[in-house]
C-alpha cells in the first residue's frame, strides 16, 4: 500500500516581519533599502523534512515551542503549502489544528457543526444524521445553540474533537488542543483515537503530553529546531527528548 502521507525535501520559511521602529519617514527615505530589508528575512521553520507515514500508524510528533509542529501538520492539512519540496496525502483527512481554527465564532454551535461537515465533504443530510451524536459526544447539548464565542476553550476543543471523530477520518490530524479539555474528557480522546486505531485510521499527533503520546502512538518524531531529531518507537524517543530537556538550563 502507498504511503497515507509522504513529505519529500520539504522545507517552509515564514517572512520575518521588521517593525517600522525607525519611523516611516526614514521608511520612506531609504525606501529602496527598506523594501529590500522588509522582503529579505525569513525564518526557515522546516527545513529539509522527508518522511512517510503508513495508513493505520498513529504518529506523535514532538519537541520544543517553535520546532516547527504545527507547521508540519498545517502542510499535512493542506492549509500552509511547503515552500520548497512535495507533499502528498492519501484519504480523507480531518485536522483538528489550533483551538478554534475552521470554526466562525458569531455562529451556534450546532451551525459551526453543519458548516464544518459540509466543508469537509458531507452532505447536510448525513451531517444532520450525526449531529445528536456529536453533541451528545461533546456533551455541550445545554449549550450547542449558543454562539461559540461564548465558549471557553475546553469546550471549543470538546466541539473541534467531536466533529473530527464523527466524520470518518482516513487520516485524523490532532494539534494540542486536546490539553485545554479536562481530564475525563481528554481519556474519552484517548480512547476514541486507540479505537480509530484498531479500525485502521492513520493518526498524527501533535503533543506536549508524553503520556498521550505513549498511550496513542506506534510511532514518535522528535522535531528541533525545524528538523527530524530522532524518529523510532515512542519510548525510544520520548526518553531521548526528555533526556536532554532535564539537561537545559531552564528559559530566561
Ligand atoms: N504564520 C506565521 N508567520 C510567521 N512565522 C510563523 C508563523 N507560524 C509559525 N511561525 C514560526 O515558525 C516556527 C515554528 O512554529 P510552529 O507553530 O510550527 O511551532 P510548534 O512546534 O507548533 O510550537 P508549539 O509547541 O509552541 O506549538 C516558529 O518559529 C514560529 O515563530
Ligand atoms: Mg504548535
Amino acid at each position: 500500500m502507498p504511503p497515507a502521507i509522504e513529505l519529500f525535501h520539504v522545507a517552509k520559511s515564514y517572512p520575518l516581519y521588521r517593525s517600522l521602529s525607525a519611523g516611516f519617514k526614514h521608511f520612506l527615505l531609504h525606501l529602496p533599502r527598506s523594501l529590500q530589508d522588509l522582503r529579505a528575512p525569513r525564518h526557515l521553520a522546516l527545513r529539509d523534512i522527508t518522511l512517510s507515514i503508513a495508513p493505520g500508524e498513529a504518529v506523535g510528533f514532538i519537541g520544543g515551542n517553535g520546532a516547527g509542529k504545527s507547521t508540519l501538520l498545517g502542510l499535512m492539512a493542506g492549509v500552509l503549502s511547503p515552500t520548497t519540496g512535495r507533499i502528498t496525502v492519501r484519504g480523507r483527512v480531518c485536522p483538528l489544528l489550533e483551538l478554534g481554527a475552521g470554526f466562525h465564532f458569531e455562529l451556534t454551535g450546532r451551525d459551526n457543526i453543519l458548516l464544518n461537515g459540509v466543508l469537509l465533504g458531507l452532505t447536510r443530510t448525513e451531517i444532520q444524521a450525526r449531529l445528536e451524536a456529536i453533541v451528545a459526544y461533546a456533551e455541550l447539548e445545554a449549550f450547542i445553540d449558543q454562539p461559540i464565542r461564548t465558549y471557553s476553550s475546553g469546550m471549543l476543543a470538546r466541539l473541534g474533537f467531536a466533529v473530527a471523530a464523527h466524520l470518518d477520518p482516513e487520516i485524523l490530524l490532532v494539534d494540542e488542543t486536546l490539553a485545554v479539555g479536562d481530564a475525563r474528557f481528554q481519556k474519552k480522546c484517548q480512547a476514541t483515537m486507540a479505537a480509530f486505531r484498531q479500525a485502521g485510521v492513520t493518526l498524527v499527533l501533535v503533543s506536549h503530553n508524553m503520556d498521550d503520546v505513549r498511550a496513542v502512538c506506534s510511532r514518535a518524531i522528535w522535531l528541533d529546531r525545524g528538523q527530524v531529531r530522532l524518529d523510532g518507537d515512542p519510548t525510544t524517543v520520548i526518553d531521548a527528548y526528555l533526556q536532554e530537556t532535564s539537561h537545559a538550563p531552564a528559559g530566561p
